[in-house]
């Protein structure tokens, strides 16, 4: 048993279940950040008779020590959040999609703006947890020089397949035109602009003669942490989740609905866990947040909640399932707060107010552990295969 009191050992970093990282009390001094040899890969020759790892060796970028020994742990949030994934596994295909595609196939079933909006948001995430997944593939992963969090990164890269199977397992259940709708983000402006913000975030990490360091490179490390973890995952998805949820609610569409209260959790892992790194970054290398950094940041989180508006109202010209479109340019707002909140930028909305309180349960933990009892599950158990 793991015992996370021990003297050494640094303090988690606690959550509430919308995602709000409490401060991060950690952990190392501090350190300058100027560092002309490389920091370790992992893929290093093993070096016999050397020195054993010591906590205050490991560092969350810029590290030298081994990157292959996974213990001791120095970020324990990091080990614990891939403890929290791996307890919330699920797959697509165990939800029932039957009563979803019956309603899409009685001409009744839906309006024409409600079938917009489903394709939309199919359409959207489809390309984007690819995207996702290959920025913290060939992007984030090289330059996060620290085993826990890489063990965390490999969680999360699985479960970003998982979010790409269950958008192509609906986008197949209901007979979609898959050609169309993993198409819209080069042929829906709105879609194709939220893609196109993003990429040349991991485009510059992606580089490899790209290395972490500097004060300027560190700033290019968390530029795209901030794009993808704090705007992509936590601003830019989240018309899509209330759209898709708020089928749900009216008793529609109710596998999709379902697969997004699922992943939707997941996200919101993802999101605190690029938040923790993103402050433990700052804490471990002081000169790098500076003011004009910040307010760099500042900038992108407010360019990104104008494209995210500007998607909200392209995909809703009237209003629908209970929703309009102004309701997002004040929700978009109030998530922005949360953002820069969370990683200790001023708000850059102050007084936005959340006109969809009902969004936080839909991510209450412990209401998900009844969800989890209640779904139907087939596994395909080892007892089902045969050999022969
Ligand atoms: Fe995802
Ligand atoms: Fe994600």
């Amino acid at each position: 048993m793991l015992d996370w009191n021990e003297e050494k050992a640094a303090k988690t970093t606690a959550l509430n279940p919308e995602g709000e990282a409490h401060p991060n009390p950690i952990l190392t001094a501090p350190e300058t950040s100027a560092d002309s040899q490389g920091a370790a890969t992992g893929l290093e020759d093993v070096e016999m008779g050397a020195s054993r790892i010591r906590v205050d060796d490991k560092k969350i970028i810029n590290c030298h020590a081994d990157l292959n020994q996974l213990v001791p742990f120095k970020y324990k949030w990091a080990w614990e959040k891939y403890l929290d994934g791996c307890a919330n596994h699920w797959m697509p295909n165990e939800i029932n999609m039957a009563k979803d595609v019956a309603t899409w196939k009685d001409p009744n079933g839906l309006t024409d703006d409600e079938r917009d909006i489903i394709k939309r948001s199919l359409g959207f995430f489809s390309t984007a947890d690819s995207l996702v997944a290959n920025n913290l593939v060939l992007a984030v992963y090289r330059h996060l020089t620290n085993p826990e969090c890489r063990q965390y990164l490999l969680r999360q890269a699985f479960e970003e397949a998982l979010h790409t199977h269950a958008y192509q397992y609906c986008i197949e259940s209901l007979g979609l035109d898959e050609a169309e709708v993993f198409n819209m983000y080069r042929e829906i402006p709105s879609i194709h602009d939220k893609a196109a913000w993003a990429l040349p975030y991991t485009q510059s990490l992606a580089d490899p003669n790209f290395q972490t360091g500097s004060v300027e490179d560190n700033q290019r490390f968390l530029r795209d942490m901030i794009a993808f973890y704090v705007v992509f995952e936590g601003i830019f998805f989240y018309v899509g989740f209330v759209q898709l949820l708020s089928f749900g609610r009216r008793n529609k569409m109710t596998g999709i609905s379902e697969q997004i209260q699922y992943i939707m959790r997941d996200e919101s892992m993802h999101m605190n866990f690029g938040i923790d790194v993103i402050n433990q970054i700052k804490i471990e290398n002081p000169g790098t947040w500076t003011d004009e950094f910040q307010e760099e940041i500042a900038q992108m989180i407010r360019e990104a909640t104008e494209l995210e508006i500007r998607y909200a109202h392209d995909t809703m010209p009237r209003g629908v399932l209970g929703l309009n479109a102004n309701m997002f340019n004040e929700y978009l707002k109030f998530i922005a707060n949360r953002r820069c909140q969370q990683i200790g930028i001023a708000e850059q909305y102050p007084g936005a107010t959340n006109p969809f309180p009902w969004m936080s349960e839909m991510m209450d933990l412990k209401k998900e552990k009844n969800f989890f009892e209640t779904r139907v599950i087939e596994y395909q158990a080892g007892g089902t295969l045969s050999w022969d």
